[in-house]
């Protein structure tokens, strides 16, 4: 059940957002009795306060909530479990951004465990901006789910039933190709990876829209478990390793979004999805594999598998010269060092496209901050048996040198990577413990701003 209801539903709480600066104006105007509570209560309308008021008989009859004036997550993020079940409503609608806020905030992850309450509901007035509200918030739990789904109910071919059905729902077709089938293709990255795997890998292809509209491809990395493979992660890394797939959780999500709002794009959506298990048949260390691109990559640590899988695609992507290519992927600790767990690290060809995101991304609320694609580099991947190593032998800069291996199946295309952590470590207001979609909402922003022109 959506988190937001209709105006036209009874039996609603009315809610009132003071501002802290207004506090004393607005006590002064309430009854005598009512003011009574808020002294009592200790409400000064500092953001997460709340108090009840009374009717004439004294009954608690409505909610006022404290606000500093800041339109974030944070806003109304922790309400819809800090205020008792019901429907609450404001005169007037809230931000935008608040009101998202409140709906990534109402979140539960329940495909194992029940709930025992629900969330706080909310009304938006403004049918039209609860249509866009809900949508944003959709993507986003879409994605959460797929990344709190243990990799047992999420391998590669489920990942790809859930494609398949979103792509169902808004009328796009999908291309699943599978085992075998990859080396036929050429894909043979993709394969290397998740063979050793009972659940065979494949390459999911989405596409939707206007053929003439401007092509924006969105690639995911789907490592539904990265145990590290013969590089075996120790139990201590390996233990949230079913989020590996939360690149592709983000891009079907952000897709998702795309069209149901419909944005004035040819979108594709490139998954490649492998489980990176371990088998007689497991790709080794000192293995060379030739991508789809042609060149050769010799394997340095089987647990750099998230570039092998998409450097195929993205190779394949850029086939059809798409204007803007986007990939979303779990890649690198060294991302995670680099700007900790709650920022996405972004690598752009382009600045100003990078200077766009970063401004949505502050505008969404979704951190982003852009590492350097430092061409220098590149030296780290050389070997001596293939055109690229897949892992530096430097423990330096690993986020950048990821980067920079993915960057070499990029050609001329205007590119955009995130590095993401796709994980909550803690909860916040909006941002419960588990499964987040980092960069949806930041780059859903940029590119409503940047195909708005087309429509
Ligand atoms: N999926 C991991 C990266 C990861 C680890 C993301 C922890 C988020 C949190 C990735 O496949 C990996 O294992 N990367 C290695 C690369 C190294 C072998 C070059 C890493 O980061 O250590
Ligand atoms: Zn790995
Ligand atoms: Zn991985």
């Amino acid at each position: 059940m959506s988190a937001f209801a209709e105006p036209t539903e009874t039996d609603v709480i009315p809610l009132e957002q003071v501002h802290v600066d207004q506090f004393t104006l607005w006590r002064n105007g309430q009854s005598p009795v009512a003011r009574a509570w808020i002294e009592r209560s200790d409400f000064k309308a500092r953001a997460g306060q709340n108090v009840w008021l009374p009717d004439d008989t004294g009954l608690p009859k409505r909610l006022a909530i404290g606000w500093n004036g800041r339109n974030d997550l944070s806003t109304l993020g922790d309400l819809p479990w800090k205020l008792p079940e019901g429907t609450y409503a404001a005169d007037a609608d809230f931000d935008e951004g608040a009101l998202i806020g409140f709906g990534l905030g109402a979140y539960k992850f329940t495909r194992y465990k029940s709930n025992d309450r629900k969330p706080a509901r909310l009304v938006i007035h403004d049918a039209a901006l609860r249509s866009r509200v809900e949508s944003v918030v959709e993507a986003c739990c879409l994605a959460r789910d797929l990344i709190n789904t243990g990799a047992d109910d999420l391998l590669p071919s489920a990942l790809a039933a859930q494609v398949l059905a979103t792509g169902a729902k808004l009328g796009a077709t999908v291309e699943i190709t599978t085992g075998d089938a990859l080396l036929t293709k050429g894909y043979r990255t993709i394969h290397a990876v998740g063979r050793a795997a009972d659940d065979p890998p494949c390459l999911i292809d989405l596409r939707w829209g206007d053929p003439a509209a401007p092509r924006l491809t969105i690639v995911g990395k789907g490592v539904c478990f990265d145990s590290g493979g013969l590089d075996l992660k120790p139990a201590s890394g390996m233990r949230t390793m079913k989020k590996d797939m939360g690149g592709a959780a983000i891009a079907l999500g952000l897709a998702q979004l795309i069209m149901t709002r419909r944005l004035p794009v040819r979108l594709r959506l490139l998954i490649p999805a492998v489980e990176n298990a371990i088998s007689g048949n497991a790709y080794r260390p000192g293995d060379v594999i030739r991508t789809y691109a042609g060149t050769t990559v010799e394997i340095d640590n089987t647990d750099a598998e998230g570039r092998l899988v998409l450097c195929d695609a993205m190779a394949l992507a850029i086939e059809e010269n798409p204007d803007l290519m986007i990939d979303f992927a779990t890649l690198t600790g060294a991302a995670r060092s680099a700007v900790g767990a709650e920022i996405s690290a972004m690598f752009a060809t382009k600045d100003q496209t990078a200077e766009q995101l970063y401004s949505a991304g502050v505008k969404a609320d979704d951190p982003v901050w852009r590492l350097p694609l430092h061409a220098p580099y590149e030296d780290m991947l050389r070997s001596s048996v293939a055109d690229i190593v897949n892992s530096p032998s430097s423990p330096y800069g690993g986020a950048i040198t990821a980067a920079l291996f993915l960057k070499k199946f990029v050609g001329d295309t205007e590119w955009v990577h995130f590095d993401t952590m796709a994980f909550n470590t803690r909860t916040r207001p909006g941002r419960p413990e588990g499964g987040e979609a980092m960069g949806l909402r930041a780059v859903f922003t940029y590119l409503q701003d940047r195909y708005a022109a087309s429509a």
